[in-house]
C-alpha cells in the first residue's frame, strides 16, 4: 500500500496520543554516576525531583497532568515525509526521508518538552527563580516561556556569540518576562575573571553554565536549570521517540536509520532512546546516527572520560565524550552545538557502538538547510540542518547503491531567529569550518 505521509495526514498525526509517561532508559542501562567533590552542591543547584529522576531506575515516570496539558498545545508533533526534497534529489520510490517536526512548539524547538517539566517541578518545590544558560537562544526561550506558565522568575545567561547574532531571541525571552544577560558578564565573579583574561571572548556554553550556577548558589530560593546533558532532561525528551514509534506503527513503516543532531544530546536521545531496548535485545540493524559540527567534534575527536560540565569546574564530573571543559569552540551559527561534552547516556551508547557519529563543516550544513527550506518550506535551525545534511547524504548513498532505505530524522527546531546565519551564508561572509 502506497502511503503519502504529509503534514495534513491525520492517519498518523491525528490519532497518536501525547504519552502519559516519560521513558527512562536507565531501567535497562547502567549510566556511570557523576563523581567528585561538587556532588555535595547538587541539592543547592537542582530541585529534589530532578535529582530523584536523575537516579531513577523506573522504566516509566508519569508526566504530571498540568505539564501534559501544556504539551498538548503543540503535541503530538507531526511526522512528515520529505516528498519535495525527495523529488529534488531524484530519489527512487523506495528511498524515503521522514522527519519529526519539533519546530512546531510555541518557542520553535524540542527544548520546551523539558522546560515545561523543569519549571513545573521548581514551582511545586517553592523555588522563586531559575537561572540558566543559552547558546542558540532556543533553550532560553523555552525556559522563559515555561517559567511564565508556572510563575517562576527566570535569568538567562546567553553566550556572547549568540547574543550578537540573534537579537530577536533576546526580545522573545524578555517578552516572556526573563532577564537576559550576555555571557561572560560582570554579574558573576567567574564572568568578570573571564572578561579580564580575554575581553574579546565569544563566550561558550561552559562559561555561561558556570555563571548561571554561581548565580543560583548565591540564594536559597533560586535553582539552576539545564537544557540538555542530564539523564532527567534526556528522559523528558522521550515524548518525541514514543510518539514517533506509534506514528511509524500506524503507517506500517520500519525505519532503517534514525538521525539527529547533538549538542548536549537531548533531542537526539529523546528521539531514539525508545528504540534502544529492541535494538539491543534483538541485535537489530537499526542505524542510529548522531551528527555534530566539525568545529566542536566532542564524540568524533573527543575522549571518553570524566570531565566537568562547565568551564569553572562547579559541576560534578560526568563520564562523557569531551573536548576538555576549557575548550572554546569557534563561533559557528549552530550555537546550540557549541558544547564541549555530550550527555553520559549518549556517550555510553556511542562508546558501546550502539550508535555512530558523523561530523560536518558549517558550509555544507547551510547548503543542506537552504535546500530543505526551498523544497520543504521550513527554515531549519542550523543545529537541525546537521541532521538534514546527514539524512540527504545517506539517501544519496542508498540511491547510488540501489538499496531500499527509510531514514527518519528529528527536525529539532526552526531557524526563523537564525536569519543572520543565513544572511552571512548568502553574502559569503561566512566561516566554512
Ligand atoms: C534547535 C536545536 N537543536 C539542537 C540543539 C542541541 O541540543 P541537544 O543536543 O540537547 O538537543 C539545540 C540547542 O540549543 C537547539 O536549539
Amino acid at each position: 500500500m502506497k502511503l503519502i505521509v504529509d503534514f495534513m495526514d491525520n492517519r498518523i498525526n491525528g490519532f497518536v496520543e501525547v504519552p502519559k509517561n516519560f521513558y527512562n532508559v536507565q531501567s535497562i542501562l547502567d549510566i556511570p554516576p557523576p563523581k567528585g567533590e561538587n556532588i555535595k552542591l547538587l541539592p543547592k543547584i537542582f530541585p529534589k525531583e530532578m535529582l530523584r529522576e536523575e537516579m531513577s531506575k523506573d522504566k516509566y515516570v508519569p508526566i504530571p497532568e498540568e505539564v501534559r496539558e501544556e504539551m498538548m498545545r503543540y503535541r503530538p508533533t507531526p511526522l512528515v515525509e520529505a516528498i519535495r526534497l525527495k523529488k529534488h534529489l531524484h530519489l527512487p520510490e523506495d528511498v524515503r526521508i521522514l522527519y519529526k517536526r519539533e519546530d512546531v512548539s510555541p518557542t520553535g524547538s524540542h527544548k520546551l518538552n523539558t522546560a515545561l517539566m523543569q519549571a513545573y517541578i521548581n514551582s511545586k518545590e517553592g523555588i522563586e527563580r531559575l537561572t540558566t544558560e543559552t547558546g542558540a537562544g532556543q533553550w532560553g526561550s523555552a525556559l522563559s516561556y515555561a517559567c511564565n506558565k508556572f510563575e517562576v522568575d527566570c535569568t538567562v545567561y546567553m553566550v556572547r556569540a549568540s547574543f550578537g547574532q540573534k537579537p530577536y531571541r533576546k526580545v522573545l525571552m524578555k517578552l516572556f518576562g526573563a532577564d537576559v544577560v550576555s555571557s561572560p558578564s560582570s554579574r558573576t565573579e567567574y564572568g568578570r575573571e573571564i572578561i579580564k583574561k580575554d575581553p574579546q571572548t565569544s563566550g561558550s556554553l561552559g562559561i555561561a553554565i558556570s555563571e548561571a550556577i554561581e548565580d543560583a548558589l548565591g540564594s536559597d530560593n533560586v535553582r539552576y536549570s539545564l537544557g540538555s546533558v542530564l539523564n532527567s532532561v534526556l528522559m523528558h525528551q522521550t515524548v518525541i521517540g514514543q510518539e514517533l514509534k506509534e506514528q511509524l506503527k500506524r503507517i506500517e513503516v520500519v525505519p532503517d536509520a534514525l538521525v539527529g543532531c547533538i549538542g548536549g544530546g537531548s533531542n537526539f536521545a529523546g528521539f531514539m532512546l525508545p528504540f534502544i531496548e529492541e535494538k539491543i535485545s534483538q541485535n537489530d540493524v537499526l542505524d542510529i546516527v548522531a551528527v555534530e559540527p566539525k568545529a566542536c567534534p566532542s564524540i568524533t575527536r573527543g575522549k571518553y572520560e570524566y570531565d566537568y560540565g562547565d568551564s569553572a569546574e562547579m559541576t560534578p564530573m560526568l563520564k562523557m565524550y569531551t573536548l576538555g571543559h576549557d575548550f572554546v569552540p569557534p563561533p559557528i551559527h549552530a550555537g546550540g552545538l557549541r558544547y564541549h561534552g555530550k550527555a553520559p547516556i549518549v556517550s555510553l551508547l556511542a562508546n558501546r557502538g550502539i550508535m555512530r557519529t558523523v561530523a560536518y563543516e558549517q558550509k555544507s550544513i547551510f547548503d543542506a538547510g537552504v535546500t530543505f527550506a526551498k523544497t520543504e518550506g521550513i527554515v531549519p535551525a542550523p543545529e537541525s540542518s546537521h541532521a538534514i545534511k546527514a539524512a540527504i547524504d545517506m539517501a544519496i548513498e542508498a540511491m547510488r547503491r540501489r538499496e531500499k532505505k527509510t531514514i527518519v530524522m528529528n527536525l529539532s527546531g526552526h531557524g526563523l531567529f537564525d536569519l543572520k546565519g543565513y544572511e552571512d551564508y548568502m553574502d559569503g561572509s561566512f566561516n566554512r569550518a
